[in-house]
C-alpha cells in the first residue's frame, strides 16, 4: 500500500486533506527559476539540459513542499522530435514550422526515431526519481493530440484554433492522419517517461473546449482513450490524469469514456458543479482560478476553502484551474498551501 497521497487520491481514496500541486509550479514567478533559466540560456536549452531541468522541477518542491513534482519539459518537444522546427519568440510564445498537407504529415519522422532527441527528457525523469523526497509523486506528461495538432497546423498558439478547425473541415484525411501520428508517438513518449520513473502521467488538452459535439468525441475523447488503453496495457495500474480544458459538459463522463483515473477541471466551472457532475464518477483535480496567485488576500483564502469544501466528499487533488502566471507572488502560493493544509 502506497503512502504517497497523490497516488492514494488517484486510487479513489477520499483524504482528510487533499494533496496539492500546481500547474506551471516551476516557472517565471519564481526568482530561482529565472536564475536557472538564465544559466541554461533560454527555455528550450533548459528543457534539454537534464541537470538544470531536474533542478527547476525540484525548486517548487523545496520551497513549498508540494505533494507532486511535474517533469519540467513542454508539450511541443514531441512535435520537434517528430521533425517540426520549434523556437520561442520572447514575449510572444512558441513558433513551429506548419503542417497542412498529407506530404507534410508523411515527411514527419517515424515514431521510433523520436527518442534520440527526447533522451535528455528521459534522463531528467531518472534524475528526479532518484532525488525527489520519498513522499513526492513524479508526474510525467504530454500534450493531447488535438492540442498538439493545433500548434503543428497553425505554427503558433491561436485564440480560436482556426487553422486546425479549417484543416479538419477541408482535408479530413490529412487532419486525421496527423492526429493518429501524434497519438501513436505520444504513447511511446509517455511509455518511455514511465520506464524512466514517472509514476503518473497527465495529458494536457488545453484547447479541448473548442471541439464541439462529434468532434469532441472523435478528437478529444477517442485519442485520449487510445493513449490511456495502450499505456495501461504496457504499464498495468499506471494512473492517468486527463485535462480536457474548458470542456464544460464534456467533463461529464470523460473519465469513463477515456479510462482516465482523474479529470483535471479548469476554473470556468464552479467546484460545486464539478463535485456534483464529475467527482461522482471518480477523482478530480482543480480548480482554483490562477489569478488568486496574483491578487492574494481574503479572496484567495475564501476561494481556496470553497474548493476544498466543495470536493471534500470524494477523491480530490487540489490544483489551479490552469497554470500559474509569471506575475504571481510566491507568498500567495504559500498562503494557498497553508489554507488547504489547515482547512
Ligand atoms: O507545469 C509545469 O510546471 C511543467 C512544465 C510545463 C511547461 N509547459 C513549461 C513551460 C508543462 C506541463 C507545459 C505544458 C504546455 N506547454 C501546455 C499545456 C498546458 C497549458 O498551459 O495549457 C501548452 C499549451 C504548452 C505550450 C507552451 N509552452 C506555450 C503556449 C508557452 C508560452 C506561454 C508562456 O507561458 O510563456 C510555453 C512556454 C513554457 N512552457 C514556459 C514554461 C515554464 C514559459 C517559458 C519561459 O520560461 O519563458
Amino acid at each position: 500500500m502506497t503512502t504517497k497521497t497523490i497516488l492514494r487520491a488517484l486510487a479513489g481514496e477520499t483524504l482528510p486533506t487533499p494533496p496539492i500541486w500546481m500547474m506551471r509550479q516551476a516557472g517565471r514567478y519564481l526568482p530561482e527559476y529565472r536564475a536557472t533559466r538564465a544559466q541554461a540560456g533560454d527555455f528550450l536549452s533548459l528543457c534539454y539540459n537534464s541537470d538544470l531541468a531536474a533542478e527547476v522541477t525540484l525548486q517548487p518542491i523545496r520551497r513549498f513542499g508540494f505533494d507532486a513534482a511535474i517533469l519540467f519539459a513542454d508539450i511541443l518537444l514531441l512535435p520537434q522530435a517528430l521533425g517540426a522546427d520549434l523556437w520561442f519568440e520572447t514575449g510572444e510564445g512558441p513558433r513551429l514550422s506548419t503542417i497542412t498537407t498529407m506530404e507534410g504529415v508523411r515527411a514527419l519522422k517515424p515514431k521510433d526515431a523520436i527518442h534520440d532527441k527526447l533522451a535528455p527528457i528521459y534522463e531528467t525523469v531518472r534524475i528526479l526519481s532518484r532525488e525527489l523526497p520519498a513522499q513526492t509523486t513524479l508526474i510525467g506528461f504530454a500534450g493531447a493530440p488535438w492540442t498538439v495538432a493545433t500548434y503543428m497546423i497553425a505554427g503558433r498558439g491561436t485564440k480560436d484554433q482556426g487553422p486546425a478547425h479549417a484543416l479538419k473541415s477541408t482535408d479530413r484525411a490529412t487532419f486525421s492522419t496527423l492526429i493518429d501520428v501524434i497519438t501513436e508517438a505520444t504513447i511511446d513518449y509517455l511509455s518511455m517517461q514511465v520506464q524512466a520513473g514517472a509514476e503518473v502521467v497527465k495529458l494536457f488538452d488545453s484547447w479541448a473546449g473548442s471541439l464541439k459535439g462529434q468532434d469532441f468525441t472523435d478528437f478529444a475523447v477517442k485519442p485520449t482513450a487510445r493513449i490511456i488503453s495502450a499505456l495501461k496495457a504496457k504499464h498495468p495500474g499506471l494512473p492517468v490524469i486527463a485535462f480536457p480544458r474548458e470542456a464544460g459538459d464534456g467533463y461529464i463522463g470523460f473519465a469513463a469514456a477515456t479510462g482516465a483515473d482523474c479529470v483535471a477541471i479548469d476554473n470556468s466551472v464552479t467546484p460545486e458543479w464539478a463535485a456534483e457532475h464529475v467527482q461522482v464518477s471518480g477523482c478530480v483535480q482543480g480548480n482554483l482560478a490562477p489569478h488568486h496567485m496574483v491578487t492574494g488576500g481574503d479572496d484567495l483564502v475564501r476561494e481556496t476553502l470553497r474548493v476544498v469544501k466543495a470536493f471534500r466528499k470524494g477523491p480530490h487533488i487540489f490544483n489551479l484551474g490552469h497554470g500559474i502566471t509569471p506575475d504571481a507572488n510566491p507568498d500567495n502560493v504559500a498562503l494557498m498551501i497553508e489554507t488547504v493544509r489547515g482547512a
